[in-house]
């Protein structure tokens, strides 16, 4: 007995012998009443310390698994799990039509899957090689050192108190007015957008959005059953005129705009235009959730305000930031900067869905902004992000045959291709050939884009982008020779 238990060498050996102990009371190998043996027997037998089983049958006692009675040795309790009334629950008929939307929505179950070797275009997240993992490191333990009891137990729903200083500052240097604004820390844009829409959208409410759009953002809005509005955007952004029109003719709740190196576009929207959208939304007393993720990729030219900034004094902007992009998405680290009594409101919401965002994580990305690791990562990033993004416009405009390549900064570019062409007939001919990337009809409201796709450079070399984009080029020139030929 007790010969089948195997010891590894990378966790504690009173634990695994504990484990094994109660595997087998639970099972039934070990009966109720049965006497264990004597912890010198037991050591000798499975080859390990006797200090080791003490541990372990000490752990067993506390946890009602069995028995001392000095003088006589360890017995089994009579622990049992039997089974009681079992049922089986048809689940797929108990999930809710919103829960059937997020699945059918849920596009990684359903896209082509990245295989070994293959050359991926489909993401727009930054390059882990790039990350600085010992400045983090190092925040991380002096941070820790600092207040880690703190750290660990339940802190404020609005956030870190440092952080959400330090933001209000960072966001005080792109020109935004503090004066009756707050910011509420959220698990990256992502739930910051479910947050302002929980606070300020009911299903059937109309949303305004640039036609492409995030779809993450899309499938967002469609989850909560709102009706999204889709403008068209021009070589400068959204197209002015027609959200007018639509302002004036539509019942619209909100605007949702990506103003800065717009995904899937990668536009950013001119100071000019900004104004002017800012008026038109304005007069029609509609706010704006303004996407801010990617700001910070700015690659050349001069700074351009966020509409947050350009509001000044109004309360109309709700702005969404997110350190996805410029720092690591794995911390889910976002915020959003809104009109005071509103995140009044979206900190009750937030706390009523997760408490808050974890401290630990918060207080770490804090010690790092702060002691100007930021800074110096960023400037890395950048340039070599500028790089790559100069390598796609060129590799992309020379290889892939097409009517317009957009894209002026951020982790991404997007190729419009002729308009016979199929970017999904693209896209299965390249996986075949070992490249992916993203069919652009995904980021439309309106079931457009046929033609256009996006391709995420973040995590690609040059030399990658040289292969994948040849290949893309080549199926685009076979299948434009394959339509002539057919007409
Ligand atoms: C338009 C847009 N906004 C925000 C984000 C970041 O989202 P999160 O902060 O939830 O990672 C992304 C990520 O791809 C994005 O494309």
């Amino acid at each position: 007995m007790f010969t089948d238990f195997k010891y590894t060498a990378d966790r504690p050996a009173y634990l695994q012998l504990k484990e094994y102990l109660k595997e087998q009371i639970l099972s039934g190998l070990i009966q109720a009443g049965e006497r264990l043996p004597a912890t010198r027997e037991l050591a000798s037998t499975i080859r390990l310390g006797r200090n080791t089983v003490i541990q372990a049958y000490q752990d067993l006692e506390e946890e009602g698994f069995i028995e001392t009675v000095p003088g006589q040795g360890s017995f089994v309790s009579a622990v049992v799990v039997e089974a009681g009334t079992t049922t089986r629950i048809p689940w797929d008929q108990l999930t809710t039509p919103y829960a059937a939307s997020a699945v059918q929505l849920d596009i990684e179950k359903s896209e082509l899957k990245w295989e070994r070797g293959m050359i991926s275009f489909k993401s727009i997240a930054p390059d882990g090689n790039l990350f600085p993992t010992e400045d983090f490191k190092r925040a991380f333990l002096h941070r820790f050192a600092l207040e880690g009891e703190k750290l660990l137990n339940y802190g404020y729903a609005q956030g870190y108190r440092p952080l959400l200083e330090y933001l209000a500052n960072y966001l005080k240097q792109k020109g935004v007015d503090p004066e009756g604004k707050a910011i509420l820390v959220t698990n990256g844009f992502t739930e910051g957008l479910n947050v302002v829409l929980a606070g300020i959208c009911a299903p059937g409410d109309g949303i305004v959005t640039e036609n492409p759009t995030h779809n993450t953002a899309l499938k967002i809005f469609k989850l909560r059953n709102l009706k999204v509005y889709g403008i068209p955007m021009t070589p400068d952004g959204i197209d002015v005129d027609a959200l007018a029109a639509t302002l004036a003719a539509k019942p619209v709740k909100a605007g949702f705009l990506i103003p800065s190196y717009h995904n899937p576009t990668g536009l950013v929207m001119p100071p000019a235009k900004r104004q002017a959208v800012l008026e038109v939304f304005a007069r029609h007393r509609v706010p704006i959730i303004e996407d801010g993720f990617n700001e910070e990729l700015r690659y050349s030219g001069a700074h351009v305000a966020p509409l947050l900034a350009l509001a000044g004094k109004g309360n109309n902007v709700v702005y969404i930031g997110s350190f996805s992009k410029i720092l690591f998405p794995g911390l889910r680290l976002g915020w959003v900067v809104a009109d005071r009594a509103l995140i009044a409101t979206l900190e009750s919401i937030k706390r009523s869905m997760n408490i808050h965002t974890s401290f630990l994580d918060q207080a770490l990305l804090y010690e790092y902004l702060q002691n100007g690791s930021f800074e110096k990562y960023l400037r890395r990033a950048r340039k070599v992000y500028r790089q790559r993004h100069e390598a796609a416009i060129r590799l992309a405009s020379a290889l892939i045959p097409h009517r317009r390549i957009w894209g002026e900064g951020g982790l991404h570019i997007f190729v419009e291709l002729a308009p016979q062409i199929n970017a999904r007939a693209v896209l299965a001919a390249c996986y075949r050939r070992g490249v992916l990337f993203m069919p652009g009809d995904l980021f439309y409201t309106d079931g457009g884009g046929a033609n256009t796709l996006r391709l995420g450079i973040g995590r690609v070399t040059e030399e990658e982008m040289a292969q994948g984009f040849k290949i893309i080029g080549e199926v685009v020139s076979m299948l434009e020779g394959e339509k002539s030929a057919s007409i």
